[in-house]
């Protein structure tokens, strides 16, 4: 098949590429991506030269490049949006825009170029907040909280639509939080790494016990690859992770982990309309893909770690400029008004 992924210079997307083109598997890739902040070639640098492969830079609100660059597809593997919550949150424009106007633009070519699949990639997110002990199946309610998730949930309303009303080949994936190389250090796992590499504090939103189901991004690009190749044509497939862990024992472990203080966990101001809890249920695609994740947390977590210490160019590259910026923005007043709301932890830090 020769897939247009867009988004494909990103975190999950750059790692889904460099799985699709191992030696031996049939596919050529067109990546489609505008390079935002997130978007980053140096991701790519195994594969750049590849004859399977193919970078165009380009926007998917861009209807004119993106049917351009399309043409010839058989199958879209949709990355491409504005992933983070809390740039969300503060500048919404941004997700709405990406997020639903570019996935509305691709399915609108996607149709007129009768491809054969759409693969949607979306989030837990759309699920909103799980009560303790409960999970969501793919029939659960959408009840997106933030405008990153409402965007998302957006989206999958729309693949939902075209499958129904153009009989459109889209099929839907909610995956939870994704952890591995190569994630740019504005989401908490890569931040909390990067910050530890230098020896600096741990923001922990209000009192960190909000819980993630938390996924090895290869895993998902795995889930990913079964629902292109054998998933059915308008469902939903949930693909999650082994453990569901609050942020502060993540945040302990990723300590212990790098042998640093708990001096370190800084308690600061909550994430507006923060979630307390995801959780999926996964059986669906166990029992019709037979997907399973393969990398525990404690196997995951130690190759992550090692990772970002041993790629430091990378890591430098990534945290100069718009991300340093970015910090500054919302992490320095955040940690100045700390003190004030910190919570007092069992282990009293
Ligand atoms: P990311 O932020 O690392 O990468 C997003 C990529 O999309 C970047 O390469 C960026 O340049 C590109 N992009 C952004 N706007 C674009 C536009 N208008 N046109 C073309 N390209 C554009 O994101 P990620 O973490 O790799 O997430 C990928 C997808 O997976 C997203 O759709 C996200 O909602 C979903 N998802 C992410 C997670 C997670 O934990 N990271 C979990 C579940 C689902
Ligand atoms: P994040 O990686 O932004 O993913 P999401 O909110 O989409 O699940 O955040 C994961 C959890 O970590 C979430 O509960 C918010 C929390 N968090 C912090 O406590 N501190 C931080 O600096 C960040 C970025 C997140």
């Amino acid at each position: 098949m020769k897939l247009f992924i867009t988004g494909g210079a990103g975190f999950i997307g750059s790692n889904f590429i460099r799985q699709i083109l191992a030696p031996g598997r049939p596919h050529t890739v067109v990546n489609y991506d505008k390079l935002t902040y997130a978007g980053n070639l140096a991701n790519l640098e195994s594969v750049a030269k590849d004859a399977r492969y193919r970078f165009v830079k380009g926007d998917i609100c861009d209807a004119h490049a993106a049917e351009a660059a399309m043409s010839g597809c058989d199958a879209v593997v949709h990355f491409a949006a504005e992933s983070h919550v809390d740039r969300s949150i503060y500048e919404p424009a941004a997700a709405i825009q990406t997020n639903v106007t570019g996935t509305f633009v691709l399915l609108q070519i996607a149709k007129k170029l009768a491809l054969s699949k759409f693969v949607h990639v979306s989030t837990d997110e759309v699920y909103g907040d799980m009560a303790p002990g409960a999970f969501a199946d793919e029939n659960a309610p959408i009840h997106p909280s933030s405008p990153y998730s409402a965007s998302k949930a957006s989206s999958d309303l729309l693949v939902r639509s075209y499958v129904r009303t153009y009989n459109f080949p889209g099929v839907i994936i909610r995956a939870s939080n994704n952890y591995g190389p190569y994630q740019f250090p504005e989401k908490f796992l890569p931040l909390l790494i990067s910050n530890l590499l230098v020896d600096k504090p741990l923001p922990i939103y209000g009192d960190g016990k909000q819980e993630r189901d938390w996924l090895h991004v290869e895993d998902h690009c795995r889930g990913i690859m079964a629902v292109l190749e054998r998933g059915r044509i308008g469902e939903v497939y949930n693909i999650g992770g082994t453990d569901i862990v609050e942020n502060i024992a993540m945040a302990k472990a990723l300590l212990k982990a790098m042998g640093k203080p708990e001096t370190l966990l800084t308690y600061v101001k909550d994430r507006p309309g923060h979630d307390r809890r995801y959780a999926l249920d996964c059986k669906k695609i166990a029992a019709e893909l037979d997907w399973q994740p393969q990398i525990t947390l404690a196997d995951g977590l130690r190759q992550t770690v090692d990772w970002y210490k041993t790629n430091t160019a990378w890591v430098a590259g990534v945290r100069g400029g718009e991300y340093r910026s970015y910090y500054h923005k919302y992490y320095e007043n955040r940690d100045a008004s700390l003190q004030a709301i910190a919570p007092k932890s069992p282990s009293g830090v």
